[in-house]
């Protein structure tokens, strides 16, 4: 779908969720969310808290996870995706602490690989993803998975792409401070969830917003793999969209 501007898109997008969340809750059944970080999805978050706080929306029933997390990261730092999470959602609503999962930047070097599977575990034994909410890099990585990521990938360890670098460097003051890995969920991870919403906004997304829907799939652009997802919604404001 394509909107006037992101903050009517973020609206939509958070009515859609809030709606899911409260559905489950009449059902008496958890509600698992995918949830992503980076400037994309930031008005969604104000507008759940909103709800939250002005329209009674209870997270009670709500399990999250993460996407990715760069590596090493401590959660207290700045730039730790555990830090954005609290200061835009969770310390806002009533979700409960431990039905929140987010990769841990500050696991051993050797007991990443256990890490990894155990998140897997985790949102399998949660009943799989309902819906995924994601953002795009200009390398076409979804979570962290850049170029080179085929649609087999799980959650696991990755190097950076030096462009997804060089987009972090305002946020560490320095492209030299920016980790140069990350954890993140697989594309095959990702494409499991039963639900995905992509947000993308501005100019500067255009050209890999077309490559992903027009282009052919490839491991080259792993968001293409998402043309292979039947519930797939792309919500774009007009500047993202300026190139379909
Ligand atoms: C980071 C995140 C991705 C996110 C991407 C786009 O690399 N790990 O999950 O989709 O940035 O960020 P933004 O929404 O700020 O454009």
């Amino acid at each position: 779908s394509l909107y006037a501007d992101s903050e009517l898109a973020s609206s939509a997008v958070a009515t859609q969720i809030a709606d899911l969340i409260r559905a489950r809750a009449a059902e008496g059944k958890p509600c698992v969310l995918g949830l992503a970080t980076g400037s994309s999805p930031t008005r969604v978050y104000e507008e759940l808290v909103r709800l939250h706080q002005e329209e009674g929306l209870s997270f009670q029933n709500v399990i999250s996870f993460n996407l990715d997390e760069y590596y090493p990261m401590a959660p207290d730092s700045l730039q730790s995706y555990v830090r954005f999470m609290h200061e835009y959602l969770f310390d806002h609503v009533d979700i409960r602490p431990e039905n929140v999962h987010i990769p841990d930047g500050t696991v051993p070097a050797d007991q990443i690989a256990e890490f990894c599977r155990r998140y897997e575990e985790q949102i399998q034994e949660a009943g799989g993803i309902d819906l995924q909410l994601l953002g795009i890099g200009r390398t076409g990585h979804i979570g962290f998975n850049e170029p080179g990521s085929g649609p087999a990938s799980r959650t696991r360890l990755i190097t950076l792409d030096h462009v997804t670098r060089t987009d972090a460097a305002s946020d560490f003051y320095g492209e030299e401070n920016v980790p140069r890995r990350a954890m993140t969920m697989g594309v095959g991870t990702i494409l499991e969830a039963r639900q995905i919403v992509l947000l993308a906004w501005g100019e500067g997304k255009a050209a890999v917003v077309k490559r992903m829907i027009e282009g052919d799939v490839t491991d080259s652009v792993p968001a293409t793999y998402l043309q292979r997802h039947p519930a797939v919604q792309v919500v774009l404001d007009e500047a993202a969209g300026a190139e379909l």
